[in-house]
């Protein structure tokens, strides 16, 4: 019997061990959102199963359901090809990611469904009541399978598998979110037992307060937040290496949102990046990476990197490698100043398209300050606009200047 306590317990710690989903107190989380083939390019967006047992991530957002009612749609770009559609309705049923799902979860994996990305345009609900009803709806659509007596019909997408939770990635004004992810949340609190919780993250653009995801910021416990530190000012290739105060880079901002304003004041913070030069403006790898890395675990809250996404991590030769090197730790690490409340004045800050399959940008040029001599021309994915950017606004040819978001502009 003793024995045998002993071979359980030594099972159990090796489980642990080995299923290591998302951690409320690691800092080594890593989130790679996937099913938007964002790099685009033949067999680059792999099916789910194929990097679940890759060690360098714990967490895959699926990308994404975009539109939540009237009706329900989800899209995975190239692995939506091999779903069939529910009868009567373009929902696609997708027996493959189902079977995915579960392999990736008894990898340790934690598997969320991401909701929203740029297409998402239906501005949330026209009241409360209706967010709720909403919520209940995607919980009986993606949560535990209700009793097949009160199903009335709902169409599993995931048939059997049962998501780890919900990522809101919502990057429009839209009312009535916060009912909408508190019933989210409410849900999962209720299903949760000891073999099985639930998380809720969210990802906002870096751009504090952020103008889609303000309100459930304030009013709904997320367990983490993916702050999107690309295609905008405040973004890591703005990180100024060897400097505690950054004028930029607000990594601090987030963490004071963290520690005042958060529902959940033990929230991790993911420091969301671009997978290549071609995933999003602002991209940093290898000594910038680290640097920054080292700076932003200076903060309580940080917990980790969210990158964007999959398809781009897995083109980028020896990207993930240097995440996994920069989390490990091995750069000084630069103990932030204490940064101030965040500003409840609003900035008005555009949709970005940052997460849509469409997006492309890449590492910019150097800004200057002051004239900039009129010969000057940015190169191929370097910035060119944007609030704030004072360097030249001209391309080098065949490129032109590309609005990615009021902070962010650049040449493709
Ligand atoms: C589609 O299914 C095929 C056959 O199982 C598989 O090899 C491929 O990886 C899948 N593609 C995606 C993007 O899921």
């Amino acid at each position: 019997m003793a024995v045998l306590a002993r071979w359980a317990l030594v099972g159990i710690a090796l489980i642990h061990g080995a299923l290591a989903g998302f951690s409320s107190t690691a800092t080594n989380n890593v989130a790679i959102y996937w099913g938007q083939n964002s790099a685009n390019q033949a067999g680059s967006q792999q099916r789910l199963a194929t990097y679940c047992s890759n060690t360098k991530l714990n967490i895959i957002p699926l990308a994404f359901l975009y539109v939540i009612k009237n009706p329900t749609l989800i899209n995975f770009a190239n692995a939506g090809d091999n779903c069939t559609v529910f009868s009567g309705s373009q929902l696609l049923s997708c027996p493959q990611i189902e079977a995915d799902i579960k392999t990736c979860q008894s990898q340790g994996k934690t598997i969320l469904l991401s909701i929203g990305g740029a297409t998402y345009t239906e501005g949330g609900f026209t009241s409360s009541t209706e967010a709720t009803t909403w919520a209940n709806t995607l919980w009986a659509m993606f949560g535990p399978p209700p009793p097949s007596s009160s199903t009335n019909g709902i169409n599993r997408p995931f048939g059997t598998a049962v998501i780890d939770g919900f990522d809101i990635d919502v990057e429009a004004t839209s009312q009535n979110l916060v009912p909408f992810a508190n019933q989210l949340r409410t849900n999962m609190d209720a299903a949760t037992t000891q073999g099985k919780t639930y998380i809720l993250s969210v990802a906002p653009q870096c751009p504090y307060p952020d103008a889609a995801n303000n309100a459930m910021l304030s009013a709904v416990r997320f367990d983490f937040v993916s702050v999107q530190f690309y295609n905008n000012y405040c973004g890591v290739s703005s990180y100024v290496p060897g400097s505690a105060a950054q004028s930029n880079f607000n990594f601090g901002t987030w963490d004071t949102w963290a520690k005042t304003v958060s529902k959940n004041p033990n929230v991790k913070i993911l420091l969301g990046i671009p997978g290549s030069a071609s995933a999003g403006g602002g991209y940093v790898s290898g000594a910038q990476l680290a640097a920054v890395v080292a700076f932003s675990r200076g903060f309580e809250s940080f917990g980790g990197v969210m990158v964007w996404d999959m398809s781009q991590a897995f083109a980028n030769a020896g990207f993930l490698d240097s995440v996994a090197a920069a989390l490990a730790g091995s750069g000084p690490v630069v103990t932030p100043t204490a940064t101030a409340k965040p500003a409840s004045s609003a900035t008005t800050v555009k949709p970005g398209t940052t997460l849509a399959s469409s997006v492309r940008s890449g590492t910019p040029t150097a800004t200057t300050t002051g004239p900039v001599p009129s010969v000057t021309l940015v190169p191929q994915w370097g910035q060119c606009g944007g609030i704030g950017y004072t360097g030249s606004t001209q391309c080098q040819p065949p490129y032109t200047c590309v609005y990615l978001s009021e902070w962010w502009s650049h040449c493709d």
